[in-house]
């Protein structure tokens, strides 16, 4: 078993937070970890499950086993008429997943081009862009569930996917560990350039009949244009969700706020872009310290290099109170702070 012990998880967050774990250890097979799992030492401690680190803001020193997911490998496992149906493990990078399927012309994902972090944290948050989400194209997953130690199957039903949201962020949070993804990705031709960023930069490229490999080019460039990249300047991509306003609202914050950025939903109720609200507030490029919110994407909040977590998480929530003060609308962070 490969276990360490104080170890800096500066690494491994692309915040770029220097925090230590007490114990880490990384597995790159179920045996691996259920041989943890079943140390009674090593489970009697607190447990963080560790992805790419892209998703989280460590505030503290972590007094548990970091157990850091590198499971590996991508394979095709059935295919019928209209699907391949394409497990990966769930150390896989996303964003090499989703090459390794554009390469084969497999369809579906092209639009979550460039997202940090694993192939199995994708179904925490059920991540999303540019018009798509993971649960479009999800088929199932498997997953240890910790009180057992069994091999458990979730399909697609089992995980409730919302928005940023799936059950293991609700009821099986911290109760079961994913170790492999199975999507279901198209055999025919069927995308989603409905953002009107993607047409313009794919008329930009001169692309005039767009395919999996140039939409994901385009999301490349648009992504590039405007997200901070972790690698140079750290950050945990938007820090808050968007939020949900019910129609009535909308309709009031509509009238003292015309140029409003909003999003009708289909029950009725409206997304409005927190990005908006708080450049409205004054945040965007503001530097508060090490920290500040991103001068192109106020709702991506930075690292400019010694940030600690608290720093980071006591701006959130200034950023959060104004925005509720200013408009009454409630900012949730999509960010785990740990
Ligand atoms: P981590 O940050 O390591 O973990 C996230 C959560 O999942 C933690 O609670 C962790 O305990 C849990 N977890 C991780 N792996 C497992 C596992 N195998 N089993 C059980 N629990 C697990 N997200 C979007 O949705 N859309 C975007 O467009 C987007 N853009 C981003 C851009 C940038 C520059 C950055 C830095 C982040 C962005 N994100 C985006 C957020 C992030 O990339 C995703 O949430 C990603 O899925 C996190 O993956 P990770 O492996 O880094 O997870
Ligand atoms: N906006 C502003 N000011 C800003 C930022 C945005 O006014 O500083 C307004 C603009 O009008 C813009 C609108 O907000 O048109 C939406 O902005 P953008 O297209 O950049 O998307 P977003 O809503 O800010 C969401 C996701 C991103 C995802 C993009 C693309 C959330 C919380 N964020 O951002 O996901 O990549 O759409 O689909 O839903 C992430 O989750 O980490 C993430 C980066």
């Amino acid at each position: 078993m490969n276990l360490l012990e104080n170890v800096s998880l500066k690494p491994y967050n692309t915040f770029g937070i220097d925090v230590s774990a007490k114990y880490f250890s990384t597995f790159t097979t179920i045996e691996q970890l259920q041989a943890i799992l079943e140390n009674k030492d090593l489970n009697a401690l607190p447990r963080l499950i560790l992805g790419g680190g892209s998703n989280m803001l460590f505030t503290k020193d972590f007094d548990g086993i970091v157990l850091r997911n590198r499971i590996p490998g991508i394979e095709v496992v059935e295919e019928d008429s209209a699907h391949w149906y394409v497990k990966s493990g769930a150390g896989v990078l996303w964003h090499d997943q989703v090459l390794w399927c554009i390469e084969r012309g497999y369809q579906g994902i092209e639009n979550l081009s460039l997202i940090p972090g694993t192939s199995g944290a994708a179904p925490i948050q059920n991540i999303g862009a540019y018009g798509v989400e993971l649960k479009d194209t999800f088929f199932q997953l498997e997953a240890i569930d910790l009180t057992t130690g069994k091999l458990v199957v979730y399909n697609k039903e089992a995980c409730d996917f919302g928005y940023r949201q799936s059950v293991f962020k609700s009821d099986l949070k911290g109760k079961v560990i994913i170790t492999s993804v199975t999507l279901a990705l198209r055999k025919k031709p069927e995308y989603n350039v409905s953002y009107g960023a993607i047409t313009q930069e794919l008329s930009k490229m001169g692309v005039e009949s767009p395919d999996a490999k140039s939409i994901s080019q385009a999301v490349v460039k648009i992504r590039q244009s405007k997200l901070p990249d972790p690698a140079k300047i750290g950050n945990a991509g938007s820090f808050f969700k968007n939020p949900e306003v019910s129609a009535s609202q909308f309709e009031l914050l509509h009238k003292s706020f015309p140029d409003m950025v909003s999003y009708p939903l289909p029950d009725g109720n409206y997304k409005l872009a927190a990005g908006w609200l708080i450049e409205q507030c004054g945040w965007k490029g503001k530097v508060v310290g090490n920290t500040g919110s991103h001068k192109d994407q106020a709702l991506v909040l930075v690292n400019y290099g010694n940030a600690t977590g608290n720093e980071i998480r006591d701006l959130a929530y200034r950023i959060l109170d104004s925005v509720k003060e200013r408009f009454g609308v409630a900012i949730e962070p999509e960010v785990n702070i740990i």
